[in-house]
């Protein structure tokens, strides 16, 4: 299994280009299962979770032609004729569910193994099949499979429990076909949600109110092919900026925007780094020190979840304490043991962390327990003095695009040990 040697204190300098949004492509080539005819994507990032998804969809008998070094890729799901996720492609991977609402509403049935929960919580995925049930399919769970059906979707008003960023995206996909108008109320209002939203439109779905909390989808007959470029990664963006903050250091981020980031910069602002704003660019430059910031996740606009792994990693090298509470899972606090085995000091409480910067980090041995955490074990790897070494670096690899090499390119000092 591999793992990740990084020999820290060294400040990142430099630039790097951001790849295309995990979390929006894989939502967004689910919705080629919606369509009969070819649909074209780019800035597709060349991450592990992008081909599992695309291993399932061929299974489904959809044909995928990917140039994964150009970031191109065409999805032609006119041959689709296996609506099933089986369990071993789901296990590996959650957003799998993301097929349920295509399937129903363009083959009128799916089988699609139950996720399970996952290290960060249990994770259900209760509303989607609600949602479903609501549009008048039948839903079984059996032998841990979702086995859904429905001849035709009706449109229905939709309340979702709580704000769901895949259960907001599976249900306005089936709703696309569906007879009828749906309204989704309580809807995530993420970015990711108004890009699909945008390849769904660009496909002929009539859809309004995306990015705010009610949107209202207008069912069609069918949806024909269209080309769509992938948004730019908003986590991988702050990610970086983290690194750079942590470390003291100096730089550009291309291919991506602010417009997504505000309550992010806004916070690496009160850390006390500079921003430069540009329009498809960002700088940031860290001080000596930076200020412990408190903050609170919460659905967007929101903190992100997927930033208080990083943000928890910089505080550990801040001046002061800071609280971190994390609202949308049970269990994302993982990585604070592993932070403090490179001498960092969290106390954790429930769903509350107190962190009091500490003046060093020194190196250690750490074991990445998912996707985000890893992140934030990247920031403090950097920091710390001597060498630390992340294993289980798979977890990195389904959501970060060409992490050495990029890291590297801003000066870092990581080697990646089969
Ligand atoms: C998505 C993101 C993930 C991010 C998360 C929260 C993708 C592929 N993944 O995950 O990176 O961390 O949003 O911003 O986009 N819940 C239920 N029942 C459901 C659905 C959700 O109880 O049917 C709960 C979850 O357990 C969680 C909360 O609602 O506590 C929010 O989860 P949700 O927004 O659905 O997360 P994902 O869409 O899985």
């Amino acid at each position: 299994m591999d793992k990740l040697q990084i020999t820290g204190g060294v400040r990142l300098t430099g630039e790097t280009r951001i790849s295309g949004a995990k979390n929006a492509a894989l939502p967004i080539l689910c919705a080629a299962l919606l369509s009969a005819e070819p649909v074209h994507f780019s800035n597709v990032p060349a991450l592990q979770d992008i081909r599992t998804l695309l291993a399932l969809l061929a299974q489904m008998g959809v044909k995928v032609e990917r140039d994964e070094a150009a970031g191109t890729l065409t999805l032609d799901a006119s041959g689709l004729d296996n609506p099933v996720a089986p369990y071993e492609r789901v296990k590996t991977m959650r957003a799998s569910i993301l097929v349920l609402g295509p399937l129903v509403a363009r083959c009128g049935e799916a089988r699609v193994s139950l996720p399970g929960g996952c290290a960060i919580g249990a994770r259900p995925v209760d509303q989607h099949i609600k949602g479903l049930q609501s549009m008048g399919a039948q839903v079984n769970v059996e032998h841990g499979y979702i086995h859904a059906e429905s001849p035709r979707l009706k449109g229905a008003r939709l309340f979702t429990d709580m704000v769901t960023v895949t259960g907001t995206e599976n249900l306005m996909m089936a709703a696309c076909l569906a007879d009828g108008e749906t309204v989704i109320e309580n809807a995530a209002r993420e970015p990711e949600v108004v890009d699909l939203a945008k390849c769904l439109m660009a496909m002929g779905a009539r859809i309004s109110g995306a990015g705010t909390d009610v949107i209202r989808i207008q069912g069609v007959a069918a949806l024909h092919g269209a080309t769509h470029q992938i948004m730019p990664d908003r986590i991988e963006t702050g990610t970086y900026l983290c690194a750079a903050a942590a470390t003291g250091g100096d730089i550009r981020l291309t291919d991506t925007s602010s417009a997504y980031l505000d309550v992010v910069i806004d916070k690496l602002l009160d850390a006390g780094c500079e921003i430069d704003i540009e329009r498809d660019a960002i700088r940031l430059r860290a001080p000596q020190r930076l200020t412990a910031v408190n903050l609170r996740t919460a659905p967007y606009p929101a903190f992100p979840t997927d930033m208080q792994a990083q943000f928890m990693a910089i505080n550990c090298v801040a001046d002061g304490t800071a609280v971190i509470r994390e609202t949308i899972f049970e269990n994302r606090f993982m990585h604070a043991v592993e932070l403090q085995r490179l001498g960092a000091d969290i106390r954790i409480d429930g769903n509350t962390a107190v962190v009091t910067g500490v003046a060093r980090l020194e190196g250690a041995t750490v074991m990445a327990t998912d996707l985000r955490a890893s992140a934030g074990l990247i920031i403090a790897g950097l920091v710390g003095e001597g060498e630390t070494v992340i294993e289980r670096i798979y977890h990195l690899d389904r959501g970060y695009e060409h992490l050495e090499q990029k890291l590297t390119a801003l000066g870092a000092q990581v080697k990646r040990l089969a």
